[in-house]
């Protein structure tokens, strides 16, 4: 990781809200002293690209945020898209009386925008990617520059171990493999945290609470998503909770002593079968490749929720 800087960073939010995108942007958004964002960029997943870029604006709002949203690609590079309606329901955000957005999303599209403000600040920003790497990817694509212009991604995707929408493979990484290679190939300073690390946030009764009694919309909302959100945990995987994915990119920029890291190699299959979208650790250095990732392994949970209250509070 980069060494740390006195003043906020500027940041990137690149996601597909999405329930746990939501909750990663209003972190992201109730911590100017540690970040600056300079746009949300959307980009399909959860749902398709209209809804990302809707729920970008009613993020904001519920933020009373001013940050100007960029739509992104609306389809992975090569594969069918994928979504994930099971978890985020038909619309991405399954909470009623949400805010409207405020503002209409810009007219630059989202790689446009990534190339531009990164141009603009070499060395200086940090993209915080949160769903498939598709907009990442045409970035580096059209200005191959870039990677090394960033300060950093940091990226919620993947796994060192097992998938969530397969055995094999996590949702992200499975709904644009190849945009993944590219991105893991690119030799941009990387930070990955998957689910091996993610499923250590989980969102139990108790923390749904603590933020249901926060006092503000966001608590409330945030409280309500989870509450859906945590059925599906219940049944699949009989967690007590949802685990908060995406809030956990932005903590790692937030709060990087929360983590425990190990630099691995990782790749991506991008062969269609049973480990599509597989991304493959060398934890025990097996293969002799060099590091190209820093890749999330343990996370201080109480800290990290303490943090998400602590933030979120401050939100309308
Ligand atoms: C990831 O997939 C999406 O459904 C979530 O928003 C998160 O980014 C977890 O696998
Ligand atoms: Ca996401």
């Amino acid at each position: 990781m980069p060494p740390m800087t006195a003043s906020p960073l500027p940041v990137i939010l690149d996601g597909d809200p999405g329930l746990d995108d939501a909750i990663a942007w209003l972190l992201a958004l109730a911590s100017p002293e540690d970040v600056r964002v300079l746009g949300v960029t959307t980009v399909h997943g959860n749902v398709g690209l209209h809804l990302t870029t809707h729920n970008a604006g009613v993020t904001l709002a519920l933020a009373g945020a001013q940050v100007p949203v960029y739509a992104g690609a609306d389809r992975p590079l090569v594969r069918t898209a994928l979504t994930a309606p099971e978890v985020h329901g038909d619309h991405g955000l399954p909470a009623g009386h949400l805010p409207e957005p405020t503002c209409a999303p810009a007219t630059e599209h989202a790689v446009n925008f990534i190339i531009r403000a990164v141009r603009e600040r070499p060395g200086e920003v940090t993209l915080v990617a949160t769903g498939p790497l598709t907009n990442v990817a045409l970035a580096f694509r059209l200005a191959p520059e870039l990677p090394r212009l960033l300060r950093e991604v940091v990226w919620m995707g993947g796994s060192t171990g097992q998938g969530n929408r397969t055995p094999a493979a996590e949702f992200n990484a499975l709904a644009d493999p190849h945009a993944a290679k590219i991105v893991l190939e690119s030799g941009a300073m990387l930070r990955m945290f998957g689910l091996n690390v993610t499923l250590q946030a989980i969102a139990t009764p108790e923390r749904v609470e603590r933020l249901r009694v926060l006092g503000n919309r966001a608590g409330t909302v945030s409280a309500e998503l989870l509450t859906a959100y945590a059925a599906f945990y219940r049944q699949r995987y009989g967690l007590p909770g949802g685990a908060l994915h995406d809030p956990v990119a932005v903590a790692a920029v937030l709060r990087p002593d929360l983590f425990r890291m190990q630099a691995l190699n990782v790749q991506v299959e991008t062969q269609e079968g049973l480990n599509f979208g597989r991304t493959v650790c060398d934890l025990y250095g097996v293969t002799g490749q060099p590091a190209n990732v820093q890749v999330g392994l343990q996370l201080d949970d109480a800290a990290f929720f303490g943090l998400l209250f602590e933030r979120l509070a401050r939100l309308p």
